[in-house]
């Protein structure tokens, strides 16, 4: 097969981390016979240092072009916020990509890998046989694109920032959920706060009716606070959590705790078309940018995402993740994972590690 991935390595760890990507997926090329076309694309602080823009026309039209956008990451070291290379910069790159393109489905896995038990902070009796969660969150409605404003009227400052939802951009990303759903252990777990809200009312409505369509997948609904609390005190109840833009994006980070370090986290954006966009859940860590310590797992898994999800190749996307458990059992891990006992290794060791494991 011949395929064209837009790649936008970022700041920061992105372009160390994603140059071992490609390498993992130029593997996969030759191990399957298939042709990958990459065509980089500048985002983030290094755009707007090149362009004066954290998302250019010219990266726009890139992704536009290819079948698939592998990214890396945005943003800049704390102490340099204030300069405007990094002001809004992951608003400005990361939200206007998702606007653009209407990724409404965002998927975020959380897998405990019994390879690295130890690192996950509960107790061995809570995590019982294993952790494995897929949140499937609203991206593209609610509190993050309805309207915002700060006024300051008689000297009392106010602000404002109006969370909308109708029920056809509900039923969309419910329909994602519910497939992911049929495709895992067929629970869904749908988080609002229906005991409060007027848009988590509608949400509990619509998640409701389009639940219909699947008999197979048993539906529970469940208030984000207690959401929050159970994740913490019986994570292995939830299968997929179905939630709405902001919710989505706390509990992701809450459920992201879970396996140890954010360096072992891929995600998956789609639109309704299915064009997808894949981005490690972890931001772009200048700290330890270019010292080949970053972990470069997650940049590596989000290629098993866009084989999978983008272009249905089942098999060389479970090959990597089958090549990264088989690296982890060897022990080889970095830094943000290391416990005494294990091979501690560099951004390119583990990759080469990951390579030896991966064939036809
Ligand atoms: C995420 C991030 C973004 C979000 C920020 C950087 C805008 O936290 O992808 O989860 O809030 O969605
Ligand atoms: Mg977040």
């Amino acid at each position: 097969m011949e395929k064209r991935i837009a790649v936008l390595p970022g700041d920061g760890i992105g372009p160390e981390v994603m140059s071992q990507a490609v390498r993992v997926l130029q593997k996969v090329a030759e191990c399957y016979k298939h042709q990958f076309n990459l065509c980089y694309a500048d985002v983030g602080g290094i755009a707007f240092e090149k362009i004066g823009e954290h998302f250019p026309a010219e990266t726009k039209n890139i992704c536009e072009k290819a079948d698939a956008v592998l990214f890396g990451s945005v943003g800049g070291p704390l102490n340099e916020a204030h300069l405007p290379k990094w002001k809004d910069c992951e608003k400005n790159s990361i939200l206007s990509l998702r606007k653009n393109f209407q990724f409404n489905a965002n998927f975020r896995p959380a897998f405990v890998y019994p390879q690295l038990v130890e690192l996950c902070p509960l107790k061995k009796e809570i995590i019982g046989d294993g952790i494995d969660i897929l949140t499937v969150r609203e991206l593209v409605g609610d509190i993050y694109f309805g309207e915002h404003s700060t006024t300051n009227s008689g000297n009392l400052r106010s602000a404002k920032d109006v969370a909308e939802y109708n029920e056809e951009q509900i039923a969309a990303v419910a329909h994602a959920g519910f497939q992911a759903a049929q495709k895992r252990r067929k629970k869904l777990t749908s988080i609002d706060k229906a005991n409060v809200l007027d848009t988590s009312k509608l949400w509990r409505t619509v998640v409701t009716e389009v639940s219909a369509n699947y008999s197979d997948v048993t539906l529970e609904h469940m208030l984000v606070d207690n959401a929050a609390m159970q994740l913490i005190i019986n994570p292995t109840q939830f299968d997929v959590l179905l939630a709405p833009n902001l919710f989505g994006d706390i509990l992701s980070d809450a459920s992201a705790a879970l396996p140890g370090s954010l360096g072992l986290m891929p995600s998956a954006s789609l639109n309704a078309k299915g064009f997808g966009l894949y981005e490690p859940a972890g931001g772009s860590a200048p700290d330890i940018a270019g010292k080949n310590v970053a972990n470069p797992l997650a940049q590596i898994l989000c290629v098993a995402m866009m084989l999978r999800y983008s272009f249905a190749m089942n098999e060389e996307a479970s090959a990597i993740e089958s090549a990264v458990r088989t690296a982890l059992e060897a022990g080889y891990v970095t830094h943000d994972i290391f416990v005494n006992g294990k091979k501690l290794v560099g951004t390119e060791e583990m990759t080469d590690a990951i390579l030896e494991n991966l064939t036809a």
